[in-house]
Order: C-alpha cells, then sequence, then structure tokens
C-alpha cells in the first residue's frame, strides 16, 4: 500500500507565544488564561478521559448523532471529499463521518498539540489507506494554507468542526472564524459543525465540575504547565477549579480561583491575587439552533440541514456557502 501520510505542516505555537498569552493574560484586571493552551500532552490526555465522564454527555452524545445519521450527513456532503477538521483531537469523530463518505479524497486535521496529532493520523493512515492525510499542526484560529495536493477534487471541501469547541468563542469570533474557515475553505464549500445546545443549568453544571474532579485537573493543568515551560510558580493547592452557568451571555465559564492572597511568579513578573480572585480559563457558549442558525447566515452560509438527539442536548450542522461565486 502507498504511504498516503503526507509530512506534517508545523506551525505549534512557540513557548515565546504561549508565553506572551500568558503575561498579557495575567496583567489585566480581571486576569484570564487562553484555553486553547489546555492541550499539552498531559491535556490532551485529560481532555480524551473528560469525554469518558458519565457527566460530560457532549462528546458521547454527538458521536450517537453521527454514527446514526451518517448516511444523511454524507448525503448532504456529496462525493469526493476534502475534508478539514479543525482540532482534531483524537480522531474519533472523523472515523464516523469517513465510514459513511463516497469516495472521499484526503482529510487535513488542523490541531494545536503535535504529538496527538501525528498518533491520530497515522492511525488514521493505517485504517483509510486510500486516503491522502495532510496534517497541520497549527492554532486554527489563525491563519494557515491548506497544502496544494492534498486531494484532487477541491470543489467539495467541506470543514469539519466537532465537539462543540465553536463554543469557545464568543458569538463575535463564533462569526469570524467560520467567515475566515469559509474563505480557507473555498468557493462552494461547506461546514459540519458541532453545537451544544442551550438546556437545564443543572446539567451543565454536572458536565463542567464532575464528580471524579478530572475537568478540576483538566483546569488545573493549565498552571502546571506555566510552571513547567514558563518557570511559575503556582502552588497548585493553593487555587480551585470552579464552574459557573453565565445566563446573561449563555455560556458556561471555567475559573481557577485562588485561595488566599498570593503571590506567583513567571519568569521574572510577578503577580499578585486576591483571596477569591479568579484567572478565568474557559468559555464554552450554549446556542439554541435557531441562534446558530443565524450565526452561521451572518457569517456567509445557509443552513442545509440539522441533526440532534431525542433529549435536545446536542447539535449537527451542516451548512454552505452562500457567497455569490466570484
Ligand atoms: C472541547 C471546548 C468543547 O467546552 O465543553 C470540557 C472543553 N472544558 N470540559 C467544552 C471542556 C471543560 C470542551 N470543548
Amino acid at each position: 500500500m502507498t504511504n498516503t501520510l503526507q509530512k506534517l505542516q508545523d506551525l505549534e505555537p512557540s513557548r515565546e507565544e504561549f508565553q506572551a498569552a500568558v503575561l498579557a493574560g495575567l496583567r489585566q484586571a480581571e486576569k484570564s488564561l487562553p484555553c486553547k493552551f489546555f492541550y499539552d500532552a498531559e491535556g490532551s490526555r485529560l481532555f480524551d478521559r473528560i469525554c469518558e465522564l458519565p457527566e460530560y454527555y457532549p462528546t458521547r452524545t454527538e458521536c450517537r448523532i453521527l454514527r446514526e445519521y451518517a448516511g444523511g450527513i454524507a448525503a448532504g456532503i456529496g462525493p469526493g471529499a476534502r475534508l478539514v477538521e479543525f482540532g482534531s483531537g483524537a480522531g474519533v469523530k472523523i472515523r464516523l463521518l469517513l465510514s459513511a463518505l463516497k469516495k472521499p479524497t484526503a482529510y487535513v486535521p488542523v490541531d494545536i498539540s503535535r504529538l496527538h496529532l501525528l498518533a491520530a493520523a497515522s492511525s488514521l493512515a493505517k485504517d483509510f489507506p486510500h486516503l491522502a492525510i495532510a496534517p497541520i499542526c497549527a492554532d486554527y484560529t489563525l491563519p494557515f494554507e491548506l497544502p496544494p495536493h492534498a486531494g484532487t477534487q477541491p470543489d467539495n471541501t467541506v470543514g469539519f468542526f466537532p465537539g462543540s469547541t465553536i463554543g469557545n468563542f464568543t458569538p463575535q469570533e463564533a462569526r469570524a472564524f467560520l467567515e475566515s474557515a469559509r474563505r480557507l475553505l473555498g468557493p462552494g464549500s461547506s461546514m459540519v459543525v458541532g453545537v451544544d445546545l442551550r438546556k437545564d443549568e443543572a446539567v451543565l453544571q454536572r458536565a463542567y465540575d464532575d464528580a471524579a474532579g478530572v475537568t478540576a485537573a483538566f483546569n488545573l493543568n493549565l498552571l502546571r504547565r506555566i510552571n513547567r515551560e514558563l518557570m511559575g510558580t503556582f502552588k497548585l493547592d493553593q487555587f480551585v477549579h470552579r464552574a459557573r452557568w453565565n445566563d446573561a451571555l449563555g455560556r458556561m465559564e471555567m475559573h481557577l480561583v485562588s485561595r488566599c492572597a498570593q503571590t506567583v511568579e513567571i519568569g521574572r513578573e510577578r503577580f499578585a491575587f486576591r483571596k477569591d480572585e479568579a484567572i478565568h480559563t474557559e468559555n464554552s457558549h450554549k446556542y439554541t439552533i435557531a441562534q446558530f442558525q443565524d450565526l452561521a447566515r451572518e457569517a456567509g452560509y445557509a443552513p442545509q440541514n440539522v441533526w440532534t438527539d431525542p433529549d435536545n442536548l446536542f447539535s449537527v450542522h451542516l451548512v454552505k456557502d452562500a457567497t455569490p461565486a466570484a
């Protein structure tokens, strides 16, 4: 069999970029850290464990939707698709899609975590020997280019953005992301987007603050990463994980709350924390189906179809470029 796994395009964020983002976030009056830096090797491993938790319904529910409606989704996408996945992670969901698609030509997984990306790409290459796989290690919120030779039918390019990762963006950022993805993927392209739905607050609270403490460990791992990579002095037992629903903004938020008044050093810079002062580490916006479809329209897409589970926990949308051909 030919080797269809292409050479990695490596744009992994540097230590300097991580440092600049961390320092900028902690210098603010309301401290925050960008959630994309959760995913070092340990963070990616913890995230995979979150996906298995009984309380964390999104992964399981989205996989059920993808499995159940794979035929309909594949019909909506059509034959010969070139797939570009934003934040490909462990590569479980793409398998569900690829197995149903008619003659997919190429797969371009884009992920910020290089080792995780390479492991998933080589395992996929074994299972889909006819598929050209062209991994890109990059922060997909920044501009990057599609490899020219990944696939022969670039007229059916499909973006795949599962997991409700789109919820990490504010609605304004989500709109901008969808627009730039539409430009990257090209005229006539489509997007398959997994979007977590608005629901009972208690269900959300449990999903983001699980009994086994895996989500807490995932959140705190960001401080461990800062200690290791940026010479930080965070005491991990002096911060606690907090998850809470922000009703006004329609999102779950994660914070790391300082247990006491303390000072933390990162390299040569010192940061003072008051007792109960929080670092805001993540937003997970929740949408109604209509809200997300409006957002997609504002980004130049026409909603084609949407699939949900019987309990209306999660939704998978197919949207298509609606801008006039140039
Ligand atoms: C991967 C961003 C979709 O927001 O639900 C899981 C990350 N954070 N538990 C989410 C996450 C806390 C997850 N996303």
